[in-house]
């Protein structure tokens, strides 16, 4: 019997788009197929699964092309990787004709979808099975993913920090033809009803997706006086979860206009019949919807200038530059190809870049769990196991101040005096990437460093505490459990050269006289 499809992992769903689906230019309205596209990804992470599961969250989407009324729209949705208790899904959107039966991409996505067992047990997922070349590259891709949508907030925080501190903050909005934010606010509610949501009465993550749609739409209206044109979705979370019988609060604005397109943002809040009287709302979720807008030619609209008038607006009015930011820095950095790399020396590019190992490396250290798994005098390692990912943390007590081993570690040309395993001599960023350019290859074994870095803390005045974190994929662990179980002892080798290093060097009267000026 030939294998099916869905055999190989993937879920599919086909979908004719009719009338009822379609908006008042015939074509498929997005709220509709970001329903079909979460319900079709919830079922591939449950197939994996085997219990009930929820959305946890939804990478950038972008949409391509548009679907009309009559054409077929297949999605197809498949788990890349399993974590612990949550799994990344990809969705694939194409649209197909059926007169010239021409098929094309609309959307290429990423869902996270965590388990939700319905009694109390923990469940911990298994491994996914990789059968294709294109499995384990999408598995090493995950990880990286996985790591930048954890980081997110941390990255966007710095990024509005450093906006604020650039002093254009609070600019006045002076310009004369700048239309006030206000004029775009829309406010609608939702009852929860059982159709909205899944046979635990949990509301479908797709549901709450299609009714922000809706709102952000009129909102977007409101400005361009046109129909607007779902574009992108910003990463978004959704925070707690929502049940049959929950009203539904959507508020929406326009935070930012850029040239031909409009960012709206729309807050989800929850009330049950109780909370309702008491006006005690639950954030369900936060999104930035970004949309266009053609004129009869088909030509894209501009956007008129938005004024805030609040002092809330204003901030939003920021927050949609930061996010625009991210969103390029992000599909660039995925995407990179030979021919289009992923350009380290753009500045907004280095800026994401560090911001986001910090936030990595600031995330792992603050983690439970760490296990001490090997003492020797001034050196202890530490080891931290989660899914397939192991981490490892060096302490080392060192007789050296510590803003002078922060300079000595910083600088990344002095690395190899003391680490043996390190080649080059100027690196950028303590990390390595798969990336779609260098796939996974069986010539070559690539393992990966998720996340590595320092974390210094003062003792006194001539002595620090130096902390070295290393988290990798397994493909790492047969030497690190060399290393672990005392048949190699290279990790305390290296650290023992560190600790002598950042002595001897620390107090030398060049460094301590360049640290001073620094
Ligand atoms: N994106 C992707 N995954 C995320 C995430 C995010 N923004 N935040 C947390 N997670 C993952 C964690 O990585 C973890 O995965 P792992 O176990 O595989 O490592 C898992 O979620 C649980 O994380 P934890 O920190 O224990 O939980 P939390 O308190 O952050 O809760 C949810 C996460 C998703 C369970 C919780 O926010 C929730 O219930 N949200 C509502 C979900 C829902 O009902 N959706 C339907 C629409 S209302
Ligand atoms: P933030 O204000 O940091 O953007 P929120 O979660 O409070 O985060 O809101 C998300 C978005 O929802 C806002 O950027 C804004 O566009 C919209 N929004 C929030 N509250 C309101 C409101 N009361 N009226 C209109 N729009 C709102």
């Amino acid at each position: 019997m030939e294998r099916s499809e869905a055999a190989g992992g993937w879920v599919p769903m086909c979908q004719r788009v009719l009338p009822a689906h379609a908006n008042h230019r015939g074509e498929l309205s997005a709220g509709q197929l970001l329903k079909w596209m979460d319900a079709t990804a919830c079922l591939a992470a449950e197939k994996h699964a085997g219990v009930s599961c929820v959305t946890a969250s939804m990478d950038d989407i972008q949409f391509e092309e548009a679907a009309r009324v009559g054409q077929v729209i297949t999605i197809k949705a498949k788990v890349n990787r399993a974590f612990k208790t949550s799994m990344e899904v990809g969705i694939n959107v194409t649209v197909q004709d059926i007169l010239t039966n021409v098929e094309k991409i609309v959307s290429v996505a990423y869902a996270t979808y965590v388990v939700k067992p319905v009694g109390a047990e923990k469940i911990e997922l298994e491994p996914v099975k990789l059968l294709s070349a294109e499995d384990h590259l999408e598995h090493a891709l995950a990880t990286e993913r996985k790591r930048i949508r954890l980081g997110y907030q941390e990255v966007f925080q710095n990024l509005m920090q450093e906006s604020n501190k650039d002093g254009d903050y609070y600019d006045t909005f002076e310009e004369e033809d700048a239309i006030s934010a206000d004029l775009t606010h829309v406010q609608s509610i939702e009852l929860v009803q059982p159709p909205h949501a899944n046979h635990h009465g949990n509301t479908f993550g797709g549901q709450i997706m299609a009714w922000m749609e809706t709102v952000a739409n009129i909102s977007a209206s409101r400005l361009c006086h046109s129909y607007p044109i779902l574009k992108s979705v910003n990463m978004f979370k959704f925070w707690g979860p929502s049940v049959v019988g929950d009203r539904l609060v959507f508020n929406a604005v326009v935070n930012n206009t850029f040239q031909n397109s409009v960012e709206v943002g729309v807050r989800v809040e929850a009330y049950n019949c109780e909370e309702w009287i008491k006006n005690q709302a639950r954030h369900i979720n936060s999104a930035f919807l970004i949309f266009n807008s053609v004129n009869d030619k088909g030509e894209l609209l501009t956007f008129p200038k938005i004024r805030p008038v609040t002092k809330d607006g204003v901030r939003r009015y920021h927050g949609a530059i930061a996010r625009k930011r991210i969103r390029l820095a992000r599909k660039y950095m995925l995407s990179a190809t030979e021919d289009k790399p992923y350009d380290l020396w753009e500045k907004s590019n280095q800026a994401y870049m560090s911001y986001s190992n910090i936030a990595t490396l600031t995330y792992l250290a603050a983690k439970t769990g760490w296990k001490v798994t090997s003492t020797l005098n001034n050196i202890k390692i530490w080891t931290h196991e989660d899914g397939d990912v192991l981490s490892l943390k060096v302490e080392m007590q060192v007789k050296t101040a510590s803003h002078v081993a922060f300079s000595l570690l910083s600088d990344f040309t002095y690395r190899q005096q003391w680490d043996k395993h390190f080649f080059e001599p100027y690196i950028v960023a303590v990390k390595s990437v798969t990336l779609t350019s260098v796939p996974p290859s069986s010539e070559h074994c690539r393992s990966e460093i998720l996340c590595a870095g320092f974390q210094i803390y003062s003792d006194s005045s001539s002595s620090c505490r130096v902390y070295y974190f290393n988290q990798m994929t397994s493909t790492l662990m047969p030497y690190l459990a060399a290393n672990l179980t005392g048949s190699l002892n290279s990790i305390e080798d290296t650290a023992l050269k560190c600790i002598k290093f950042l002595e001897l060097k620390g107090s030398s009267a060049e460094v301590n006289r360049v640290v001073k000026r620094v």
